[in-house]
């Protein structure tokens, strides 16, 4: 276990893996945190699938990893030993906020949904897992789909539930050497943090 600062030094997309086989019980200990994610009203909508069957995870890559390969990345997807699934259930939500106590803190109605809190959960959970195979000293990344048939090819793959909406993959997997240029490419374009901070102090 590391703390948390070397933690988040260590969260970073990474889109290259050895094939080394990730111990079973290390990916038990890092998919055990949906249990631990946040959700709205407890509404606990997260939904994940995790792909080690060397089939399937040909069957993913096959969906995602052209346009990578064709943009002079490594075959990263492909060779991730663990591709972890997210998905969603909205309808969990729905039914969440018409129990009893939430109409009435809605004033009577389900509430109007100004933020959709499942994306924002979605996005959470995400955090957390990569957070989590970063403590464990793995590199993860993330891809997600631009085109909707691709999305629900990923989705028939992974065998997702009808009203569960996948919103990202999560490769996990020993890091592979990068291209070197890499991390002072994203250093250079950081934002100041007073482009992204506001105090009211
Ligand atoms: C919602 C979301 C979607 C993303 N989609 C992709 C993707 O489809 N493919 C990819 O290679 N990286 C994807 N990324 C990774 C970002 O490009 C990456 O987080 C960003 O460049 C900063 O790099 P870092 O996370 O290593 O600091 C996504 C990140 C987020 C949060």
């Amino acid at each position: 276990m590391a703390d948390f600062t070397e933690v988040l030094r260590g969260r970073r997309m990474v889109r290259n893996y050895r094939e080394d086989p990730v111990p079973e019980e290390v990916i038990e200990r890092i998919v055990a945190v949906v249990r631990r994610a946040p959700s709205a009203g407890f509404s606990q909508g997260h939904r994940i699938v995790v792909v080690t069957d060397p089939v399937k995870r040909a069957e993913l890559a096959a969906v995602a990893e052209p346009w990578y390969l064709e943009h002079g990345h490594a075959p990263w997807i492909s060779r991730a030993p663990v591709q972890i699934v997210i998905g969603v259930r909205e309808a969990s939500y729905h039914e969440r906020y018409t129990e009893a106590d939430k109409i009435e803190s809605g004033g009577g109605e389900e509430i109007p949904w100004p933020v959709p809190f499942w994306w924002f959960d979605s996005g959470a959970l995400f955090t957390l897992i990569q957070l989590a195979a970063a403590n464990e000293g793995l590199a993860s990344g993330l891809y997600s789909p631009a085109f909707p048939d691709e999305l629900a090819a990923l989705s028939a793959i992974a065998g997702l539930a009808d009203d569960v909406a996948l919103t990202a993959v999560v490769t996990v997997g020993y890091p592979a050497d990068e291209p070197a240029d890499r991390a002072a490419k994203l250093a250079k374009r950081r934002k100041p943090i007073d482009d992204l901070v506001t105090w009211l102090r």
